[in-house]
């Protein structure tokens, strides 16, 4: 079969990771009888550079028309320095979540899982790691603050800003939905986190989750406050099986939760609509500190782009495969600057993916 990848690899590390997620996929193709055609687009810093916008209409455009859309990263721009004093709309991010609500991705599915040969990089105690860590974050991902109205204004001779949390409960019940049928194929318990003690979306969004829970007898619902949620992570992880969350909620916990699995570095993403085309990037962002260096690791786009083949394409077997791979690697005791623990082997970028991509047979 073929199969049409719109391919954006952003800006900072985004180009070197994406090179390396290309050739296990081309591998991948090789060896199971497919092939992947991709499409560049730009996005990110690399857009503003040339369009002066962080993603055009045209980009949007063309990335609806391919199968699946492989992300790297967006943020460090190269041609605006100080690009915080941008306005929201102008930065690199702005592009990520045009994409995101362009395509009605609204599901975020961010699985945490802790490899056995790192669990020397996990900073936590062997006795609290236990038998392992291996959980699934479901995000929703185009509502909430992130997209809320939002403004800044002088009152009273000061300066204001708001940022609206609004959610709808249509939007509340269909990521309740993925999040419950995510269960479902897993240990089946669900934990929904909010902050209902104190605001109202949280309050509208656990009663829905009730609601929706009706529908799934077989999966064990909690409810958890998200500050709760952020100490539990670090002090009982072996707990959670999947957490459903909201957007921003759900954006800074999947980053603790990273931190669990060695590096932020091995934290592969899916964005996820009502389609069966998806948006595949590493939870990480654009790292402007390692850009450029061949230092980043590739391994959350490579098991990203596992994910592109498992949800879009079908394509089980073939996402074992690139899981496997990266799996044996590390059990070879190769690693990049952020896992890198002693008596391991460091590699760089390319060589990591060189790696992977000869495990592929
Ligand atoms: P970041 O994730 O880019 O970096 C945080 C730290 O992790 C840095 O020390 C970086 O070197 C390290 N790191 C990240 N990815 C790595 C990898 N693959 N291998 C090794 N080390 C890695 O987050 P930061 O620094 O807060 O943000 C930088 C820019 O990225 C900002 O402009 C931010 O808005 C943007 N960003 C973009 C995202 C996206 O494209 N989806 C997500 C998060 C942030
Ligand atoms: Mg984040």
């Amino acid at each position: 079969m073929e199969y049409s990848i719109a391919v954006i690899p952003g800006d900072g590390i985004g180009p070197e990771i994406i090179r390396e997620a290309k050739k296990v996929l081309d591998k991948v193709g090789k060896v199971c009888g497919h092939s992947f055609r991709y499409t560049e687009l730009l996005m990110g810093g690399a857009s503003i550079d040339v369009h002066g916008v962080p993603l055009t209409e045209e980009t949007l455009a063309a990335a609806k028309k391919c199968d699946a859309v492989l992300l790297g990263a967006v943020g460090g721009n190269v041609g605006v320095s100080n690009w915080y004093s941008l306005p929201p709309e102008l930065r690199p991010e702005a592009g990520l979540l045009k994409i995101r609500k362009g395509l009605e991705l609204f599901a975020n599915l961010r699985p945490a899982l802790l490899f056995d040969d790192l669990r020397k990089a996990c900073p936590l105690k062997e006795e609290i790691i236990g038998e392992g860590f291996d959980l699934m974050v479901v995000r929703e991902l185009t509502g909430g603050l992130y997209f809320g109205e939002r403004k800044t204004v002088i009152e009273n001779g000061l300066r204001k800003a708001y940022d609206m949390l609004t959610y709808d409960e249509e939007e509340i019940r269909r990521i309740t939905q993925v999040g419950f049928e995510t269960a479902r194929k897993r240990r089946k318990k669900l934990c929904s986190v909010d902050k209902a003690n104190v605001i109202d979306s949280s309050r509208l969004w656990r009663q829905v989750v009730k609601e929706v829970a009706k529908d799934y007898p077989d999966v064990e619902l909690s409810d958890m406050l998200v500050d709760n949620c952020a100490m539990q992570l670090v002090k009982d992880p072996g707990q959670f099986d999947v957490i459903l969350t909201e957007n921003m909620f759900g954006d800074i916990l999947s980053d603790e939760a990273s931190m669990i699995t060695g590096s932020i570095g091995m934290l592969p993403s899916a964005s996820l609509g009502k389609t069966k085309l998806g948006l595949y990037e590493p939870s990480h962002g654009s790292a402007p500190d390692i850009a450029g260096q061949n230092k980043a690791n590739p391994m959350a786009t490579i098991l990203s782009a596992a994910m592109m083949l498992r949800y879009s394409f079908d394509l089980e077997a073939e996402a074992l495969k690139v899981e496997d791979a990266v799996r044996s690697v590390l059990s070879k005791g190769y690693r990049t600057v952020d896992i890198t623990s002693p008596g391991s082997t460091l590699v760089g970028t390319d060589e990591m993916g060189d790696l992977i991509a000869e495990e592929i047979r």
